[in-house]
């Protein structure tokens, strides 16, 4: 398949971006659900499967073994051209966010997760004290299926201190300030995504 097909199959009839809006100005986080086509959440899997020798520790930092999280990870380049993609629908969601919250996103900054059976990431927040540029944070989850008793799902906190939690339902995307306290619980089974922040592009202070 062309890969602009792909874009082309993005499923703009899902896209409420006016609700999104919303949602981030009043709580701090939104999400999105049936966000691609079928076909490209399939090519994003196996893109991400097939290079899962590749992913390393996550929380293993400059020698040093972290407890707080336990997945491994693989930072996307230009080498990975239908994660690329989403990276693209990220930039163009950047400049809506741009538009109405005058956030001067510049950058997008991702890596692919896989959390296995057992692994989790402990409370925390993607801009400590924002001491970075990251603005948004976005996840987008891509295995192949998903249940509610299987763990792994992502516990968040939103602006007025309510907690909340997100599935991580395939072919979703959640979208949340960068600042604010979230954990992803003990998963019992493989869990894939992306991760994504938005970046004003104005620290190079990078955690
Ligand atoms: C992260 C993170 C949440 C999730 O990668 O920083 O908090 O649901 N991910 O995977
Ligand atoms: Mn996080």
């Amino acid at each position: 398949m062309q890969q602009t097909s792909f874009s082309l199959a993005l499923n703009a009839t899902s896209w409420n971006l006016d609700r999104v809006l919303d949602d981030l100005n009043e709580f701090g986080f939104a999400f999105i659900d049936h966000v691609y086509s079928p076909e490209y959440v399939t090519a994003l899997a196996d893109e991400c499967i097939s290079h899962l020798a590749e992913f390393r520790a996550a929380g293993i930092q400059n020698g040093v073994v972290s407890h707080i999280r336990s997945d491994h990870i693989l930072w996307i380049d230009g080498q990975l051209p239908i994660a690329q993609q989403h990276i693209q629908t990220l930039h163009n969601l950047s400049q809506a966010l741009n538009q109405a919250f005058y956030l001067g996103i510049k950058e997008v900054e991702a890596h692919f997760a896989c959390y296995n059976a057992g692994e989790f990431y402990a409370l925390h927040r993607d801009n400590p004290q924002q001491k970075n540029d990251r603005m948004i944070s976005t996840v987008f989850y891509l295995h192949e299926s998903w249940e509610d008793n299987l763990g792994g799902e992502l516990r968040l906190q939103d602006k007025k201190g309510n907690w909340h939690i997100i599935q991580p339902l395939p072919n979703r995307l959640a979208i949340f300030q960068s600042d604010v306290l979230h954990e992803v619980l003990l998963s019992k089974q493989q869990r894939l995504s992306i991760t994504a922040w938005l970046r004003s592009g104005n620290s190079i202070w990078n955690p």
